[in-house]
């Protein structure tokens, strides 16, 4: 199991020591929401905090592309020295050239589908990806309740990838604590990712540990 703090809900203001403390707590990835007050109603980063992250960590940057247009954005990210970039299914018009687009900048990709997309939305590209990354909120905002509807799709798309023979990550985002992980392993997901239950605590590292063997039972 892999845990993913995302940065969303960190100390903006110390932003190279908030990355370093998640690292030294046992993080496996570090998450990068990017939002452009267009797919999402509210903005964040662009590719230069994602530079600028690139020498604090040895950590994978998982960059998560809340935006219209990604096409547009991905060669920047990539440079910018992300190790995952995921797209959103309802952001991309032509999403298997998306994913090509991510893979040849040597950039692991990935899919994104919201709460009420579908797992069928992406069966034709699943062998073609290395994450799918399920929202457990609506995106856009950081401190938000876990969607318990989803559960059902992550066992059905842990299935599919079985059936398939595939090694593809399952990531699991939103209002993801010590509680909301249980079902969420069981389902079959691999990284999950945390915000507002890791940054929005006084010991980050009894947080993150905490989540981690709460996900271990
Ligand atoms: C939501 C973002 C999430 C967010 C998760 O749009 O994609 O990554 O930071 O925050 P929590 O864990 O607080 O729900
Ligand atoms: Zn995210």
């Amino acid at each position: 199991m892999k845990i993913a703090p995302s940065i969303l809900s960190a100390d903006f203001s110390k932003l190279g020591e908030e990355v370093r403390e998640v690292e030294a707590a046992g993080a496996d990835l570090i998450h990068v929401d990017v939002m452009d007050g267009h797919f999402v109603p509210n903005i964040t980063i662009g590719p230069l905090i994602v530079e600028a992250l690139r020498p604090v960590t040895q950590l994978p940057l998982d960059v998560h592309l809340m935006i219209e247009n990604p096409d547009q954005y991905i060669e920047a990210f990539a440079k910018a020295g992300a190790d995952y970039i995921t797209v959103h299914v309802e952001a991309s018009r032509h999403l298997h050239r998306s994913i090509q687009l991510i893979k040849s900048f040597g950039v692991k990709a990935g899919v994104v589908l919201n709460p009420h997309t579908p797992v069928e939305s992406i069966q034709h590209v699943l062998e073609d990806v290395d994450m799918v990354l399920l929202m457990t909120v609506n995106p856009g905002f950081g401190g938000q309740k876990f969607i318990n509807s989803v559960v059902p799709k992550i066992r059905q798309l842990s299935e599919s990838i079985k059936e398939k023979g595939l090694s593809v990550e399952i990531e699991i985002d939103g209002g993801i604590n010590e509680e909301t992980i249980v079902p969420c392993v069981e389902a079959g997901a691999t990284i999950f990712v945390a915000g507002s239950a890791i940054y929005n605590q006084d010991n980050r590292a009894v947080a993150l540990q905490g989540i981690r063997s709460a996900g271990e039972q």
